[in-house]
């Protein structure tokens, strides 16, 4: 049987997992690192601080991931959305603990604009979540494309002896596209090319700043 919330219950259910996605170690990782070695690679300075970038990049896009898939559970028109993405939802929680475990070994910290990015990202799951259950999964299958392909590219960017990431990043790439397959799968319908280039622009926005702060 499942237990039905208060309208209260709801609100503080959601106001704790928003800043759980907000706030750095506040996330038990359901699922330990996907690394086949605990040594730590060897990097430069330079490397550790561009390595940094990428996984603050990452990380900013898994906070955004949390606000998406919460913004979008808070409109959908059934439960049977929020029930085809709760075991999405759950794994993007692991990818956000690995994002931050790495940056933690790396010595760095999350973007600042952490909750700019989760308050942004919840708004739209909020409005795709509204529109229709088609567009909402069509939105979040469009997502984790994209998601995708910026995985590989930073595959491609990290310097050679940095498996560690890499092995993260790969296994993350695998689940994001799992998350677009049960999207698709759940009724979400093809967006227009306006929407996916707006997408675009948004991400490489977050990716340009994020990089850096
Ligand atoms: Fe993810
Ligand atoms: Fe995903």
């Amino acid at each position: 049987m499942q237990l039905r919330l208060s309208k209260t219950d709801q609100l503080l259910v959601g106001v704790d997992k928003a800043l759980r996605a907000i706030v750095p170690h506040s996330n038990p990782s359901t699922r330990p690192l996907p690394v086949t070695s605990d040594v730590l690679p060897k990097l430069s300075i330079t490397e550790a601080r561009h390595v940094a970038g990428l996984m603050r990049i990452n990380h900013t896009g898994e906070v955004c991931a949390q606000g998406l898939y919460h913004g979008q559970a808070f409109s959908a028109k059934n439960d049977a959305v929020r029930q085809s993405m709760q075991h999405s939802a759950d794994e993007e929680v692991d990818h956000l603990v690995w994002c931050e475990t790495r940056l933690d070994e790396l010595g760095s910290h999350p973007s600042i604009f952490t909750p700019l990015w989760y308050a942004l990202s919840f708004g739209l799951g909020a409005v795709a979540g509204a529109i229709s259950n088609e567009f909402s999964l069509g939105f979040v299958a469009e997502t984790e494309a994209q998601v995708s392909e910026h995985l590989q590219e930073h595959i491609a960017r990290l310097p050679e002896q940095d498996t560690r990431s890499k092995e993260i990043l790969a296994q993350m790439d695998v689940e994001e596209l799992h998350h677009r397959e049960l999207a698709l799968a759940s009724g979400g319908a093809a967006l227009s090319p306006t929407v996916r280039r707006t997408m675009r622009w948004l991400a490489n926005r977050m990716k340009d700043t994020a990089y850096h702060l």
